[in-house]
């Protein structure tokens, strides 16, 4: 039997897999249960855990080599935004690269996680097996549980309503009157192809935002400037350059009809699309402030226009929910959930998150750094800061996100990528510090003894 503890691992999308892998690399027995018959999560277009969020026409808007984890590149032959199509085959041949398929329980969903008094964790799964373990590594993604409008708008609307969870194509959309609500990339994508089959299509939203482009002086804009010391400089710096930069490639959003932001540039998850001012300045989207009201099929907004209206679309985000654990156990109110450095659970010792976060920037390779540091610390190579201290720093750094970016339920985990992996290289550095210091032990024994499948 194995001295390292045992894993669970809960999901196989793009993070579950990374940390997968991290686990298998150092030889830590683990299992990961995933839902679905394949890897990929939200990039499988039509995935039978009907929890992908993925339409027919997805690219990423992350470029593909701020998005591929840092061992294994994505193909040459790929464009620098790919298809969901290609992103999904891509982390199915990582799997198989790195040799951990057979890690993976298929069609195996964990429907309790539960912590028992000695610790370890109890894993009831779909298939009415219960299995227990040392340590659970959470990955079940923040990005298939819509939240729709709340409080909900007043009034009632008589057309068609839909959240951008369930939207596939704009087929629905011909010869109708659509109206998109929040402006958010869900949103850009929605409202732009809609402008090319509706009658007519607006996108109402609560503030303004700085819409990206996709590419800037003919480079994907998200790898100008990048290099291994980026996320040493501050971002009050690097906010300054890309402010110019966007101001002589962009400028101001009202020259285009939309509102002024009410926040600096970086002070709100990015909105980027390549299509969306030029369907406003073509005319084929209307924009709209706020809805007030719903009227039948009509709604009124909060300039006093009224619109009818046959389809609304809510773009109105996601909510981050743990349906296996109980409530009160874990959960995130508000999608609120603290953690250190969005890794380690400050109060329960063996319970990791993976890619729960949002950068400024792609995922995958922070859920693959990630994964990397829990099987660091499960290794006994890396050792937490004391609890005093770890406290501290979830505070610190949640007031700074909470100052820095626009109040609201889709900033309560935001990261800036090429900061966040500096930061957890120093992390690292200094809990190997503290290892050498306070001596070498396993932080977690293996208790759950050898119920990881053979
Ligand atoms: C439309 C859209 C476009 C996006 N574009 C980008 C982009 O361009 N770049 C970027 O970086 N991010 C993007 N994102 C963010 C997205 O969250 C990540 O791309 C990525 O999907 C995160 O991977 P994940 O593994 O954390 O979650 P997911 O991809 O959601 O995977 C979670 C996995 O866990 C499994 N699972 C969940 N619960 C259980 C359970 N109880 N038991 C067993 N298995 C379970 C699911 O079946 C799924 O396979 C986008 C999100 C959306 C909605
Ligand atoms: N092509 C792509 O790669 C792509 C496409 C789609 C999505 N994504 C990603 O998927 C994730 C989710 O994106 P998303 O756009 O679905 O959600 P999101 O980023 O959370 O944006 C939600 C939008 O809805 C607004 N909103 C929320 N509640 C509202 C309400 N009650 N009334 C009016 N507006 C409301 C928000 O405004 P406030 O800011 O005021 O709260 C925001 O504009 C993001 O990480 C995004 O980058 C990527």
């Amino acid at each position: 039997m194995s001295e390292l503890p045992s894993v669970c691992v809960i999901g196989a999308g793009s993070s579950g897999i990374a940390a997968a892998k991290a686990l298998h690399e150092r030889g830590i027995p683990f299992d990961c249960f995933e839902k679905s018959d394949r890897v990929g999560g939200n990039w499988v277009f039509g995935n039978r855990n009907g929890m992908s969020s993925a339409y027919r026409s997805l690219h990423i808007n992350t470029s593909r080599e701020r998005m591929e984890y840092s061992d294994y590149p994505m193909p040459k032959s790929y464009p620098d935004f790919p298809h969901h199509a290609q992103i999904a085959a891509y982390f199915d041949d990582y799997v198989d690269h790195f040799g951990f398929r057979d890690r993976i329980c298929f069609e195996t969903g964990v429907e309790h996680a539960e912590r028992e008094p000695d610790g370890t964790w109890s894993i009831r799964l779909d298939t009415g097996e219960t299995r227990r373990y040392d340590a659970l590594v959470v990955a079940n993604g923040h990005h298939w549980d819509p939240r729709w409008p709340e409080p909900a708008y007043p009034g009632t609307f008589d057309g068609a309503q839909m959240h951008a969870h369930f939207y596939v194509d704009n087929e629905p959309f011909k010869g109708r009157r659509v109206l998109v609500v929040g402006i958010g990339n869900s949103a850009m994508d929605i409202a732009v192809e809609s402008s090319f089959v509706a009658e007519r299509t607006f996108l109402s939203s609560r503030r303004g935002a700085h819409i990206i482009p996709k590419y800037l002086f003919g480079r994907p804009l998200d790898q100008i400037g990048v290099n291994s010391l980026t996320g040493a400089l501050p971002w009050a710096f690097r906010k300054a350059i890309f402010t110019t930069f966007y101001r002589i490639g962009v400028g101001d959003m009202e020259h285009y009809g939309l509102p002024r932001p009410d926040h600096d540039l970086g002070d709100a998850h990015p909105t980027i699309s390549a299509d969306f001012l030029n369907r406003v300045a073509h005319g084929e989207i209307g924009y709209k402030p706020n809805v007030a009201e719903l009227t039948g099929d009509r709604v009124r907004f909060e300039d006093g226009s009224v619109e009818q209206v046959d389809t609304i679309v809510w773009c109105t985000g996601y909510k981050v929910t743990f349906p296996f654990f109980d409530e009160g156990f874990v959960s995130a109110p508000d999608n609120d959930l603290p953690l250190f450095r969005r890794v380690f659970h400050p109060q329960v010792d063996n319970l990791f998150f993976a890619g729960l976060l949002q950068p400024l920037g792609a995922i995958m390779p922070l859920a693959e750094a990630q994964g990397q540091w829990i099987a660091a610390y499960l290794r006994g190579e890396y050792a937490l800061p004391d609890p005093a201290a770890l406290r501290q720093d979830i505070e610190r750094e949640r007031a700074k996100m909470f100052k820095r970016y626009v109040a609201s339920k889709r900033h309560t985990m935001q990261v800036d990528f090429d900061n966040y992996l500096y930061a957890l290289r120093r992390e690292r550095r200094a809990g190997a510090r503290r290892v050498r210091e306070q001596g070498f032990r396993l932080p977690l024994p293996a208790r759950a003894g050898a119920r990881v499948a053979a």
